[in-house]
Protein backbone atom coordinates (compact mmCIF):
# COMPACT_ATOMS: atom_id res chain seq x y z
CA UNK A 1 0.00 0.00 0.00
CA UNK A 2 0.91 3.62 -0.67
CA UNK A 3 0.75 6.26 1.19
CA UNK A 4 1.02 9.85 0.36
CA UNK A 5 -0.66 12.71 2.10
CA UNK A 6 -2.09 10.39 4.49
CA UNK A 7 -4.13 9.05 1.37
CA UNK A 8 -3.94 5.41 1.28
CA UNK A 9 -3.81 4.44 -2.31
CA UNK A 10 -4.48 0.83 -3.30
CA UNK A 11 -5.91 1.91 -6.86
CA UNK A 12 -6.93 4.84 -9.33
CA UNK A 13 -2.80 4.93 -9.55
CA UNK A 14 -4.19 5.60 -13.59
CA UNK A 15 -4.53 9.08 -14.40
CA UNK A 16 -6.27 9.56 -18.38
CA UNK A 17 -5.27 12.04 -20.37
CA UNK A 18 -8.38 14.05 -22.03
CA UNK A 19 -6.17 15.43 -25.23
CA UNK A 20 -9.75 16.70 -26.45
CA UNK A 21 -10.16 19.74 -28.02
CA UNK A 22 -13.47 20.46 -27.30
CA UNK A 23 -15.62 19.67 -24.10
CA UNK A 24 -17.96 17.96 -26.27
CA UNK A 25 -15.91 15.47 -27.02
CA UNK A 26 -13.85 14.80 -23.47
CA UNK A 27 -17.46 14.71 -22.25
CA UNK A 28 -18.89 11.97 -24.26
CA UNK A 29 -15.37 10.04 -23.54
CA UNK A 30 -16.34 11.31 -19.59
CA UNK A 31 -19.45 9.70 -20.17
CA UNK A 32 -18.36 5.82 -20.46
CA UNK A 33 -16.17 6.01 -17.79
CA UNK A 34 -16.74 5.45 -13.94
CA UNK A 35 -14.99 7.90 -11.82
CA UNK A 36 -13.85 5.39 -9.33
CA UNK A 37 -11.73 3.46 -11.19
CA UNK A 38 -9.22 6.55 -12.56
CA UNK A 39 -8.54 9.96 -12.19
CA UNK A 40 -8.31 12.54 -15.04
CA UNK A 41 -5.88 14.94 -16.80
CA UNK A 42 -7.28 18.21 -17.84
CA UNK A 43 -4.41 20.10 -20.11
CA UNK A 44 -3.67 23.30 -21.46
CA UNK A 45 -5.87 22.48 -25.05
CA UNK A 46 -8.73 21.11 -23.06
CA UNK A 47 -8.87 24.10 -20.59
CA UNK A 48 -8.75 27.02 -23.18
CA UNK A 49 -10.64 25.74 -25.20
CA UNK A 50 -13.41 24.55 -22.56
CA UNK A 51 -12.32 26.65 -19.65
CA UNK A 52 -13.04 26.34 -15.33
CA UNK A 53 -17.32 25.49 -15.84
CA UNK A 54 -15.67 22.88 -17.58
CA UNK A 55 -13.74 21.61 -14.68
CA UNK A 56 -16.22 22.07 -12.30
CA UNK A 57 -18.48 19.56 -14.41
CA UNK A 58 -16.25 17.03 -14.19
CA UNK A 59 -15.21 17.52 -10.64
CA UNK A 60 -18.57 17.67 -10.19
CA UNK A 61 -19.65 14.24 -12.31
CA UNK A 62 -17.02 12.56 -9.25
CA UNK A 63 -13.86 12.54 -10.91
CA UNK A 64 -10.44 13.36 -9.28
CA UNK A 65 -8.67 16.09 -11.65
CA UNK A 66 -5.52 16.76 -12.19
CA UNK A 67 -5.12 20.59 -13.67
CA UNK A 68 -2.35 20.10 -15.96
CA UNK A 69 -1.22 23.92 -16.57
CA UNK A 70 2.08 24.09 -15.16
CA UNK A 71 2.30 27.64 -13.98
CA UNK A 72 5.36 29.33 -13.77
CA UNK A 73 5.82 33.09 -13.32
CA UNK A 74 6.81 35.54 -10.93
CA UNK A 75 5.92 34.13 -7.49
CA UNK A 76 2.77 36.31 -6.58
CA UNK A 77 0.90 35.64 -9.71
CA UNK A 78 1.68 31.45 -9.84
CA UNK A 79 0.37 31.88 -6.04
CA UNK A 80 -3.16 33.56 -6.98
CA UNK A 81 -2.99 30.68 -10.17
CA UNK A 82 -2.99 28.14 -7.60
CA UNK A 83 -5.44 29.23 -5.15
CA UNK A 84 -7.97 29.79 -7.91
CA UNK A 85 -7.85 26.71 -9.67
CA UNK A 86 -7.76 24.62 -5.89
CA UNK A 87 -10.92 26.40 -6.00
CA UNK A 88 -12.43 24.88 -8.43
CA UNK A 89 -12.35 21.42 -6.40
CA UNK A 90 -9.30 20.02 -8.57
CA UNK A 91 -7.68 17.00 -6.98
CA UNK A 92 -4.09 17.73 -7.93
CA UNK A 93 -2.52 21.35 -9.83
CA UNK A 94 0.96 21.74 -11.15
CA UNK A 95 4.05 24.44 -11.88
CA UNK A 96 7.49 24.49 -12.84
CA UNK A 97 10.46 23.50 -10.80
CA UNK A 98 12.29 25.82 -12.52
CA UNK A 99 10.29 28.84 -11.29
CA UNK A 100 12.20 28.38 -7.95
CA UNK A 101 12.12 27.70 -4.64
CA UNK A 102 10.29 30.84 -4.00
CA UNK A 103 7.50 30.40 -6.60
CA UNK A 104 6.96 26.91 -5.07
CA UNK A 105 7.05 27.74 -1.51
CA UNK A 106 4.60 31.01 -1.94
CA UNK A 107 2.42 28.56 -4.35
CA UNK A 108 1.72 26.00 -1.52
CA UNK A 109 1.27 28.94 1.25
CA UNK A 110 -1.44 29.36 -1.19
CA UNK A 111 -3.35 26.73 -0.71
CA UNK A 112 -3.26 26.68 3.13
CA UNK A 113 -6.39 29.17 2.92
CA UNK A 114 -8.16 27.43 0.37
CA UNK A 115 -11.13 25.73 2.22
CA UNK A 116 -11.88 21.75 2.27
CA UNK A 117 -8.98 19.24 1.03
CA UNK A 118 -5.53 20.76 -0.02
CA UNK A 119 -4.85 19.07 -3.55
CA UNK A 120 -1.52 18.09 -3.95
CA UNK A 121 0.88 20.47 -5.82
CA UNK A 122 3.69 18.69 -7.72
CA UNK A 123 5.80 20.01 -9.90
CA UNK A 124 7.63 19.40 -13.59
CA UNK A 125 11.20 18.92 -13.44
CA UNK A 126 12.71 19.09 -16.94
CA UNK A 127 10.54 18.41 -20.08
CA UNK A 128 10.92 14.99 -21.43
CA UNK A 129 11.05 16.42 -24.82
CA UNK A 130 14.56 18.40 -24.36
CA UNK A 131 17.64 16.77 -24.80
CA UNK A 132 20.92 17.22 -22.97
CA UNK A 133 21.88 19.61 -26.10
CA UNK A 134 18.75 22.10 -25.28
CA UNK A 135 19.86 22.43 -21.34
CA UNK A 136 23.39 23.10 -22.84
CA UNK A 137 22.03 26.51 -24.98
CA UNK A 138 19.94 27.30 -22.09
CA UNK A 139 23.78 27.43 -20.55
CA UNK A 140 22.62 24.10 -18.11
CA UNK A 141 26.11 22.13 -18.34
CA UNK A 142 24.82 18.98 -16.06
CA UNK A 143 23.08 15.86 -17.57
CA UNK A 144 19.25 16.23 -17.69
CA UNK A 145 18.96 13.11 -14.59
CA UNK A 146 21.51 15.57 -12.85
CA UNK A 147 19.34 18.74 -13.27
CA UNK A 148 15.72 16.77 -12.44
CA UNK A 149 17.72 15.35 -8.88
CA UNK A 150 18.36 19.13 -8.67
CA UNK A 151 14.95 20.33 -9.29
CA UNK A 152 13.61 17.72 -7.82
CA UNK A 153 15.11 19.00 -4.53
CA UNK A 154 14.20 22.48 -4.82
CA UNK A 155 10.34 20.85 -4.85
CA UNK A 156 10.98 19.15 -1.64
CA UNK A 157 12.30 22.19 -0.05
CA UNK A 158 9.30 24.01 -0.80
CA UNK A 159 7.28 21.30 0.33
CA UNK A 160 5.40 20.31 -2.60
CA UNK A 161 3.78 16.64 -2.91
CA UNK A 162 6.27 15.38 -5.98
CA UNK A 163 7.39 16.19 -9.50
CA UNK A 164 6.29 14.58 -12.81
CA UNK A 165 9.04 12.79 -14.65
CA UNK A 166 10.06 10.03 -16.78
CA UNK A 167 9.88 6.32 -15.70
CA UNK A 168 13.55 5.44 -15.83
CA UNK A 169 13.82 8.54 -13.38
CA UNK A 170 11.79 6.91 -10.62
CA UNK A 171 14.37 4.67 -8.86
CA UNK A 172 16.70 7.26 -8.39
CA UNK A 173 14.31 9.83 -6.89
CA UNK A 174 12.41 7.22 -5.15
CA UNK A 175 15.53 6.54 -3.28
CA UNK A 176 16.04 9.65 -2.55
CA UNK A 177 13.01 11.41 -1.65
CA UNK A 178 11.26 8.53 -0.10
CA UNK A 179 7.64 7.40 -0.36
CA UNK A 180 5.44 10.31 0.52
CA UNK A 181 7.06 11.88 -2.37
CA UNK A 182 4.61 11.71 -5.25
CA UNK A 183 6.22 10.11 -8.68
CA UNK A 184 3.96 10.96 -11.43
CA UNK A 185 5.39 9.47 -15.38
CA UNK A 186 3.20 9.87 -18.24
CA UNK A 187 4.74 7.25 -21.69
CA UNK A 188 3.38 4.57 -20.77
CA UNK A 189 2.30 1.71 -23.04
CA UNK A 190 1.44 -2.05 -22.89
CA UNK A 191 3.65 -3.96 -25.57
CA UNK A 192 0.11 -3.96 -27.93
CA UNK A 193 0.29 0.26 -27.80
CA UNK A 194 1.40 2.19 -30.80
CA UNK A 195 3.76 4.57 -29.51
CA UNK A 196 3.09 7.56 -31.03
CA UNK A 197 5.44 10.65 -30.30
CA UNK A 198 6.51 9.06 -27.16
CA UNK A 199 10.31 7.84 -27.74
CA UNK A 200 10.56 5.96 -24.45
CA UNK A 201 8.16 3.95 -23.36
CA UNK A 202 7.28 1.98 -20.06
CA UNK A 203 4.69 -1.01 -18.93
CA UNK A 204 2.66 -0.35 -16.63
CA UNK A 205 3.76 -3.08 -14.11
CA UNK A 206 7.28 -2.19 -15.01
CA UNK A 207 6.42 1.68 -14.00
CA UNK A 208 4.77 1.01 -10.75
CA UNK A 209 7.60 -1.76 -10.28
CA UNK A 210 10.08 1.09 -10.98
CA UNK A 211 8.47 3.53 -7.91
CA UNK A 212 5.67 5.72 -9.98
CA UNK A 213 3.04 6.55 -8.14
CA UNK A 214 0.82 7.51 -10.80
CA UNK A 215 0.82 6.79 -14.55
CA UNK A 216 -0.63 9.35 -17.01
CA UNK A 217 -2.37 7.19 -20.14
CA UNK A 218 -3.15 9.04 -22.84
CA UNK A 219 -4.14 7.49 -26.09
CA UNK A 220 -4.12 3.57 -25.43
CA UNK A 221 -6.98 4.55 -23.34
CA UNK A 222 -8.81 7.63 -25.05
CA UNK A 223 -8.16 5.92 -28.84
CA UNK A 224 -9.37 2.41 -27.57
CA UNK A 225 -11.73 0.46 -29.82
CA UNK A 226 -13.55 0.02 -26.02
CA UNK A 227 -11.81 2.50 -23.39
CA UNK A 228 -13.42 0.90 -20.34
CA UNK A 229 -11.60 -2.20 -21.72
CA UNK A 230 -8.33 -0.70 -22.00
CA UNK A 231 -8.71 1.03 -18.44
CA UNK A 232 -9.35 -2.03 -16.81
CA UNK A 233 -6.39 -3.61 -18.44
CA UNK A 234 -3.87 -0.72 -17.38
CA UNK A 235 -5.49 -0.85 -13.55
CA UNK A 236 -4.54 -4.87 -13.35
CA UNK A 237 -1.36 -4.18 -14.45
CA UNK A 238 -0.85 -1.43 -12.27
CA UNK A 239 -2.13 -3.32 -9.11
CA UNK A 240 -0.06 -6.22 -10.12
CA UNK A 241 -2.56 -8.42 -11.50
CA UNK A 242 -0.81 -9.26 -14.62
O1 LIG B 1 -1.24 9.78 -25.30
P1 LIG B 1 -0.12 9.70 -24.31
O2 LIG B 1 -0.22 8.50 -23.35
O3 LIG B 1 1.24 9.79 -24.95
O4 LIG B 1 -0.33 10.99 -23.41
C1 LIG B 1 0.60 11.38 -22.42
C2 LIG B 1 0.15 12.64 -21.73
O5 LIG B 1 1.17 13.01 -20.80
C3 LIG B 1 -0.08 13.82 -22.65
O6 LIG B 1 -1.13 14.63 -22.09
C4 LIG B 1 1.24 14.57 -22.60
O7 LIG B 1 1.10 15.94 -22.83
C5 LIG B 1 1.65 14.32 -21.13
N1 LIG B 1 3.09 14.43 -20.89
C6 LIG B 1 4.01 13.65 -21.58
N2 LIG B 1 5.35 13.81 -21.31
C7 LIG B 1 5.76 14.70 -20.41
C8 LIG B 1 4.85 15.47 -19.70
C9 LIG B 1 3.49 15.31 -19.99
O8 LIG B 1 3.64 12.81 -22.39
N3 LIG B 1 7.03 14.79 -20.14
Amino acid sequence: MLHIQGVHLTEKRIIIALDFPTAAAAEQFLSGLDPASCRVKIGKELFTAAGPDFVRRVVAMGFDVFLDLKFHDIPNTVAGAVRVAAELGVWMINVHASGGVAMMSEAREALEVVSGTRPLLIAVTILTSLAEDDLTRQGISCSPAEQVIRLAEMTSEAGLDGVVCSAAETPLLRERFGDRFALITPGIRRTEDARGDQKRVVGPAEAVAMGSTYLVVGRPITQATSPAQALREFNSAAAGDC
